[in-house]
């Protein structure tokens, strides 16, 4: 692939903005300077630097991010940051778009792509991945909560119950829940028309991908990583 175009397609700008960064010196192709902008170069396996930082080429990219509260999942938030903010220019240049939403103050797993088949594909009520929540409770556990959400719960403006794919007590305030799919403000509403309420909520993880366990890199709030082709599988993904 040329490079001005190469370096475009990461989200380094327009081609002309590419063409003058390689002209003027700013770039590097696997370790060598390169100002041709025209010069051609198998993407495999290709590393470029721009303004010090060192990129692997990727024709796409997957991102997890912890998401902190007090945050939007949107480009042009209302009350709060964006979410997008939280991660480098270029990866959102070239459009990395998260998979689903969390509310701005919900906390925890989420996921970001520039590729519209994995975006689709998890989120679409088919592959019924499953999203797995934890929720501090307003009001003490009441023994029956499980069982109401696992039966169904039925919300406004929707035609059916939504059943939990599990739920347990974690201790007198708290609870894990389990579903998959992916409705506005889902967990909230189930768990206030099952008698309760949510009074703060995290996404522990999505699939078998998780902040929890070892199959991401510890993630503090605010950090992100990308994902390779063994996190995509735990989430049922293959290119
Ligand atoms: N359910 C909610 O109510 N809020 C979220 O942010 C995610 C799921």
């Amino acid at each position: 692939m040329q490079l001005e175009r190469l370096l475009q397609s990461q989200g380094f700008g327009s081609r002309k903005v590419c063409r003058q960064r390689i002209e003027a010196g700013d770039v590097r192709v696997n370790g060598a300077a390169c100002r041709d902008p025209q010069a051609d170069f198998d993407t495999a396996a290709l590393t470029f630097e721009i303004d010090g930082d060192v990129w692997a080429y990727a024709e796409h990219v997957y991102l997890a991010l912890h998401k902190p509260a007090g945050f939007e999942c949107t480009h042009q938030p209302q009350h709060h940051r964006s979410v997008y903010t939280l991660l480098p220019p270029p990866l959102v240049r070239r459009g990395a778009q998260s998979v689903g939403r969390l509310d701005a103050d919900t906390t925890g797993l989420l996921l970001f792509s520039d590729d519209g088949r994995f975006i689709h594909a998890l989120a679409s009520p088919k592959r019924r991945v499953a999203k797995h929540y934890r929720a501090a409770l307003k009001h003490p556990f009441d023994e029956a909560l499980p069982g109401k959400l696992l039966a169904g719960v039925l919300l406004t403006d929707e035609p059916a119950p939504l059943a939990a794919l599990a739920a347990q007590q974690l201790d007198t305030r708290t609870l894990a829940l389990s579903i998959d799919q992916g409705k506005y403000h889902q967990v909230k509403r189930m768990v206030a028309a099952a008698g309760n309420r949510v009074e703060a909520l995290h996404r522990t993880g999505f699939g078998a991908l998780s902040l929890e366990n070892s199959s991401l890199p510890p993630l503090a709030p605010g950090d992100w990583c990308y994902l390779d082709k063994n996190h995509l599988a735990l989430l049922g993904y293959r290119h």
